[in-house]
């Protein structure tokens, strides 16, 4: 009988674990010196916590080649909030107040990199981009929830 109670607690364990692998994904997205992101699609779930971690695989210092990923919410005006961005130096490059953004990371130069962790939004689909001055043109992507 112990034996058996060992072997249904083994099982309820490794259940358990299989269950918040789900809950969680981890994505790692790189920004290089030319300006570009690796990916240009992320998937998700509904409600899952997505950990994404943004690396600069670059050389260039924060000042000419900074990057960051921001998520914009659905029916954000790329051009607008970049615009707006690109006049917001002081605030790491994010419009102060602004309600467009769902989440942020900071702005990084070339090696370093940084982690967020956030909940993945209502399903539908979003824009992602780094809000650098001028670099949305290049460093943009679909985020996607299913
Ligand atoms: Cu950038």
């Amino acid at each position: 009988m112990r034996y058996l109670l060992s072997i249904l607690t083994i099982i309820t364990l490794a259940f358990s674990t299989a269950v918040m692998a789900q809950d969680t994904v981890e994505i790692t997205i790189e920004g290089n010196d030319q300006m570009k992101y690796n990916l240009n699609e992320i998937k998700v779930e509904e409600g899952q916590t997505v950990k994404l971690t943004l690396k600069h695989v670059g050389k260039l210092p924060k000042a000419a080649m900074g990057h960051n990923w921001v998520l914009l919410t659905q029916g954000t005006n790329i051009q607008e909030f970049g615009a707006a961005a690109a006049k917001a130096a002081g605030n790491d490059y994010i419009p102060e107040g602004t309600d467009n953004v769902i989440v942020h990371t900071k702005m990084l130069g070339g090696g370093e990199e940084t982690t967020i962790e956030f909940t993945a939004p209502a399903k539908g689909t979003y824009d992602f981009i780094c809000s650098f001055p001028g670099h949305y043109a290049m460093m943009k992507g679909k985020f996607i929830v299913e």
